[in-house]
């Protein structure tokens, strides 16, 4: 289990156990979590999925590949620590993560 905190643009916290090897925004979803729409499903093609990793976690959330790059143009204030969460494999080394659900998402 890891832990994955998101926060809301208001600052509700929801606090997440996360099975390694689902994705961030799977969890988003099965928690309710406000703001992840995740209308593709996963398959990284709608960009509603959308959060900023906390700086702190930035480098081992790492970096976004091409696909993913590409599609972030399409996501609403991107910013350097943006990813699309259902890119973001829960692993061990995240445990404890925290990302940010954009305001124009929630
Ligand atoms: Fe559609 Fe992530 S769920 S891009």
């Amino acid at each position: 289990m890891t832990k994955i905190t998101y926060i809301a643009p208001n600052g509700s916290q929801f606090d997440v156990d996360a099975d390694n090897g689902s994705t961030v925004m799977e969890n988003a979803i099965r928690n309710a979590v406000p703001g992840i729409e995740a209308e593709c499903g996963g398959a990284c093609a709608c960009a509603t999925c959308h959060v900023y990793v906390d700086p702190d976690w930035a480098e081992a959330a790492g970096e976004p590949e091409a696909m993913e790059e590409d599609m972030l143009d399409f996501a609403f204030e991107v910013q350097p620590t943006s990813r699309l969460s259902c890119q973001i494999i829960v692993r061990e080394e995240l445990d404890g993560l925290v990302v940010r659900i954009p305001e124009r998402q929630a």
